[in-house]
């Protein structure tokens, strides 16, 4: 789907260089050069050949080289970012030595909406059982972020040992950070601005000031990712009351350490580089990304976050990766195999506010509403208060202005929500009190569930609750009606239920590969926050970049309780002992309207704490095993060398993406008969036995050969192989299940089963 923002960029971008003559396009913009896996050059050596190779382009000045130059990066990979122009970058694209050359592209984090950081929270983070904290102080969890807030209680650093010796990384001084700010669970903190700089001065000659020049959080963001993964306990957390208790992180022992590459408008990729270059350097065990590219995701290697996490699992860290908050088919982001990548669920709590009608009727909304309302009020349509300026259509949705003052003063205002960026539902809720509004029900036209506050009582209802209010206010003369302060309620909706926003497969760039690969809670979370919002320090916010830090937390626990464990080994085991269940054992449904969920929405589905430890079997992968799915997917003998830096060669060639050893199994074009092999390494008992439980999906015949398969010690692989075939035509994906279930033991190994029959193939259509 085309995202009408990014096409106004391109129409903008024509015009430029249609412009002729003087070429605009020369007041260069900045540019990543990937080189591909690191060599052993210091990083003194490293910046000179990088400046020569940057003066071929610059007619072999070397001090316009210099000038350029933005960032080298050489710690887990080559590189380099420099302000180039458009013929520069393509001339430096032929370089020998050079694996792609993109643009500084901005990406974005992955919260709903971040107007509506002015708010508030936190979620259950319930004590995981089966869990001890031991090793916990030895996991260090990267985040690149919008820094973190230091000071708050979730990041106190009371009780902790000292810090691992093998941390290398830094505290670095900045603006309200000095080297002595970092303590022993903030145990790295540093910042990435000239990516950022770069670029914003280009756009605008009057650059907006930075907020914090430093590791320091202006926006919450980072911190809020930061306490849900790894915060301590805090006594008493609660937004304003709601959502009160005790509340802690996943990993509450685990050491966090900030790398802030994210500022006001977005995240660089020049940045971020630099970010995942020091982290892995820095020794990291765990990266957590809460962010990433527009949908539709580039290339693989054009994309920073993608090659950074390539390197990073190289060098034996797990990148864990929020899929994004489009919220429609084939949007998820954050595509590569070697990500873990995760979706967003609701949990068992909603925040609900009563609408109480002056007919008597009451409708419950979601609202993080403090104000207590003690009489109803006349309550009136947004376009019934047009301001004659405006069309009722335009005011019905409360645009800024759009309102008359003498008709909505002292009313309740019903107003539309349509989820366009340029829409904040704070912002409406000011809106409708500058016109002197006293109270607002917003209809969510996209469903989203989302608990926000507001600067007057308010509350927002999905689409078929708001068109009954709009009936009633419509039909009835003197309408009135009253919002009540906002509950916290347990349990009363099915949970978890996929999140409308969260991004969903298949994944658009590999449709080989399943995307997202589980969900976690990510709709209307508390946690820390940072106070140079709004004077709060938890706040309740939704988005995929809430759902990701709840599994870095799971993670983090298992590297403490697994050291050796490969990425793979640990996405693996979160993955196939997830479920497919909600909490009163009926299968996940999605919202809107509680539909059906499938793996498009969960990938291999909820996570199951207690299980995770004790996955009896893993599916493997390692970066050869990355190597062949590139090679799978075209990459050739010589770019292969190039990203791996060793003398790789396409000979272990996987026939397709289908073939890379992943935990979920994807057969996009499914024609006749096709069969994959997959390799399960026994981490269980080391003598047991597993039998193939098969749910097929609608359509298409599924065996498993062998279907018995047997270990003797731990550690030891087997091989199996799953045959497709086409019974009967599908018009889209269906959805099926292979499970190895332990023969008198406890563990069942899921795998989700992904198949789409090619139609014209059958001769059916
Ligand atoms: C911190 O910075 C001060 C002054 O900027 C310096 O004297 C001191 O050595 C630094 N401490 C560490 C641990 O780097
Ligand atoms: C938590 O807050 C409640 C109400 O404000 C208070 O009664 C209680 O003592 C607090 N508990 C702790 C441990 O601070
Ligand atoms: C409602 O009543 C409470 C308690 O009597 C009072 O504190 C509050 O200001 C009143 N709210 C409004 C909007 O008048
Ligand atoms: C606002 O409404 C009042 C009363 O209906 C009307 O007299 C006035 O012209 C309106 N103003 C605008 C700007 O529409
Ligand atoms: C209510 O009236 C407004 C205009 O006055 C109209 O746009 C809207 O469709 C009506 N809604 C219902 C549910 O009748």
């Amino acid at each position: 789907m085309a995202n009408p923002k990014s096409s106004i960029t391109l129409l903008l971008m024509y015009l430029v260089m249609a412009g002729g003559g003087i070429c605009l396009c020369s007041s260069s913009q900045v540019y990543v050069v990937y080189m591909g896996n690191k060599n052993s050059k210091s990083l003194e050596e490293v910046v000179l050949q990088n400046h020569q190779l940057l003066s071929t382009v610059h007619g072999g000045s070397m001090e316009k080289a210099e000038e350029s130059h933005v960032y080298s990066y050489s710690n887990s990979f080559r590189g380099f970012a420099a302000k180039l122009s458009e013929d520069q970058a393509s001339e430096l694209a032929e370089m020998p030595g050079v694996v792609s050359v993109f643009p500084n592209t901005k990406r974005i984090l992955h919260t709903t909406h971040s107007w509506d950081f002015m708010g508030l929270a936190y979620d259950e983070a319930k004590e995981t059982p089966g869990f001890s904290t031991k090793n916990q102080e030895n996991v260090i969890i990267g985040f690149i972020d919008t820094g973190i807030w230091p000071e708050s209680s979730s990041f106190s650093d009371e009780g902790m040992p000292p810090v691992p010796p093998r941390w290398k990384g830094t505290c670095q001084e900045g603006e309200s950070f000095s080297n002595t700010t970092c303590n022993k669970k903030i145990i790295g903190a540093r910042y990435y601005l000239n990516g950022y700089e770069a670029e914003e001065k280009m756009a605008s000659s009057s650059m907006l000031p930075v907020k914090y020049r430093s590791a320091r959080d202006s926006m919450g963001h980072g911190s809020h990712t930061a306490s849900t993964a790894a915060g301590r306990f805090v006594e008493n957390m609660s937004y304003e009351g709601l959502a009160a208790g005790r509340a802690h992180g996943g990993a509450r022992m685990a050491r966090i350490a900030a790398y802030k590459a994210c500022w006001d408008s977005g995240c660089y990729d020049a940045d971020l580089l630099a970010a995942f270059d020091d982290a892995v350097r820095d020794g990291v065990s765990i990266l957590s990304i809460s962010l990433g590219p527009e949908s539709p995701q580039g290339d693989y290697f054009n994309d920073a976050i993608s090659i950074g996490s390539f390197h990073a699992d190289s060098h034996g860290v797990l990148v864990v990766a929020s899929a994004g908050n489009a919220g429609t088919r084939g949007s998820a982001t954050n595509l590569a195999p070697w990500m873990l990548t995760v979706g967003a669920s609701s949990t068992d709590r909603n925040f609900a506010s009563d609408i109480i009608l002056g007919s008597g009727t009451i409708f419950t909304g979601e609202s993080l509403n403090t104000f207590q309302m003690n009489s109803s009020v006349r309550t009136i349509s947004g376009s019934e208060a047009n301001a004659g300026y405006f069309t009722p259509y335009q005011s019905s949705f409360c645009l800024d202005s759009s309102l008359n003052e003498t008709k909505a003063r002292g009313k309740i205002l019903v107003c539309r929500y349509s989820g366009s960026s340029s829409e904040s539902r704070m912002g409406k809720s000011l809106v409708v009190k500058r016109a002197g509004g006293v109270g607002m029900i917003l209809i969510d036209e996209t469903e989203q569930g989302i608990a926000s506050p507001f600067a007057i009582p308010a509350v927002s209802v999905g689409r078929a609750v708001g068109e009954k209010i709009l009936s009633y206010v419509n039909s009835t003369r003197g309408a009135t009606s009253r919002i009540s302060p906002t509950k916290t309620v347990l349990g009363s909706q099915p949970a978890p239920r996929a999140a409308t926003f969260s991004s969903k497969g298949p994944n658009s760039l590999t449709p080989e590969i399943l995307k997202p690969d589980i969900m976690a809670p990510g709709l209307n979370i508390l946690a820390a926050w940072s106070p140079s919002v709004n004077d709060k320090d938890f706040n309740i916010i939704s988005g995929t970049s809430m759902a990701c830090p709840h599994i870095t937390g799971l993670v983090a626990l298992m590297k403490a309780a697994n050291p050796s464990w490969s990425p793979a080994a640990i996405k693996s085991a979160v993955m196939t002992t997830a479920t497919v269940l909600d909490k009163s054992g009926n299968i996940l449904t999605a919202d809107p309207g509680r539909r059906p969920a499938n793996a498009f929405d969960f990938g291999s589905g909820f996570p199951d704490p207690s299980k995770v430890l004790n996955p009896g079997l893993i599916y493997d992968s390692r970066t050869s095993d990355y190597k062949a799915f590139l090679c799978s997917i075209g990459y050739d003998d010589e770019s292969l060398r190039q990203i791996t830096g060793d003398n790789s060669v396409c000979s272990r060639r996987i026939s397709t993406p289908s073939q890379l050893n992943y935990p979920s199994i994807t057969v996009p074009d499914l024609k006749g008969t096709y069969s994959v092999t997959r390799t399960v390494t026994n981490v269980g008992n080391p003598r047991s036995e597993y039998r193939a439980a098969v749910s097929p999906p609608t359509g298409v015949d599924v065996t498993v050969t062998p279907d018995h398969i047997s270990f003797k010690r731990y550690g030891q692989k087997t091989k199996f192989t799953v045959t497709f075939t086409a019974a009967s035509p599908s018009h889209d994906y269906v959805f099926g299940s292979l499970s190895w279930e332990a023969i008198g033991d406890s563990q069942v190994v899921t795998s989700p089963l992904v198949v789409r029959v090619k139609a014209s193939e059958t001769g059916l259509l």
